[in-house]
């Protein structure tokens, strides 16, 4: 018997490090995760299909449930990047079987997709052309608008007033990033200025067809806090 009592201790020993690393790890507040995600993964080891992809991967989660339930038939991407979020959807809309994405991006340098389901809009989402451009995409569809592109609070406030009339009732326009007013510049996450939640905050003001959908924060570890914005 004390031959296995002896392999069972040295079992032990050899997993107790293991076991403490990841104690150490789990031990982590939901703050310094996301400062982790932010420093660590999101601009080089986050990827959809190969293309990198600036995301949480639990808000692509919940981008996954909304575009289930919602089922628009165009999406309005501002900020597309390399296009890895842009493809993610054109991806979720194939497994709906129906819509469009619009992707408008006013640099193109790192845009590396194509997808049937994608048409590009090359742009300042500020600039009266592309704002109608995508409204003539959009017209008569059931509309989602997602806003990655600037995050400083007056561009995002732009974009809300510009496309927020193009969401259908029932479906959201989605204000990516607000996390950065909750951090301070230096945090690798934080703005010296007002960004997306104050953005949000003064958008609702005026307009009270949309309301916050916190559910779709429950996971916790979200970007977009208050940016989930649903249309009555
Ligand atoms: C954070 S990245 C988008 C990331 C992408 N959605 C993803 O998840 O991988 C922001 C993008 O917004 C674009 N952008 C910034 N300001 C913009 C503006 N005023 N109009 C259009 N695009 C803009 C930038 O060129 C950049 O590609």
């Amino acid at each position: 018997m004390s031959w296995i009592v002896a392999a069972v201790r040295k079992i032990r020993r050899a997993f107790r490090p293991m076991q403490e690393e990841y104690r150490e790890r789990f031990s982590m507040t939901l703050r310094d995760w996301l400062l982790y995600h932010q420093r660590d993964i999101v601009f080089e080891k986050c990827s959809w299909m190969g293309v990198p992809t600036l995301k949480n991967p639990l808000d692509a989660w919940v981008y996954q449930e909304i575009v289930h339930e919602v089922r628009p038939e165009v999406i309005v991407e501002i900020g597309s990047a390399h296009g890895g979020s842009t493809l993610f959807f054109a991806h979720l809309l194939d497994l709906v079987g129906q819509g469009r994405v619009v992707s408008v991006d006013v640099d193109r340098t790192n845009y590396r997709i194509s997808h049937p389901r994608i048409t590009a809009i090359t742009g300042d989402s500020a600039d009266p052309q592309v704002i109608e451009r995508v409204q003539r995409e959009c017209q008569g569809q059931s509309v989602l608008v997602m806003q990655d592109g600037g995050h400083m609070k007056e561009q995002v406030l732009s974009d809300l007033r510009a496309y927020s009339g193009l969401v259908t009732p029932g479906s959201y326009f989605i204000v990516e990033d607000s996390i950065v007013d909750l951090f301070k510049p230096g945090d690798s996450l934080g703005f010296a200025k007002d960004g997306p939640l104050a953005a949000i905050e003064e958008f609702l003001v005026e307009n009270p067809d949309f309301v916050i959908d916190a559910k779709r924060e429950r996971y916790l570890l979200t970007y977009n806090p208050r940016g989930f914005l649903r249309r009555i």
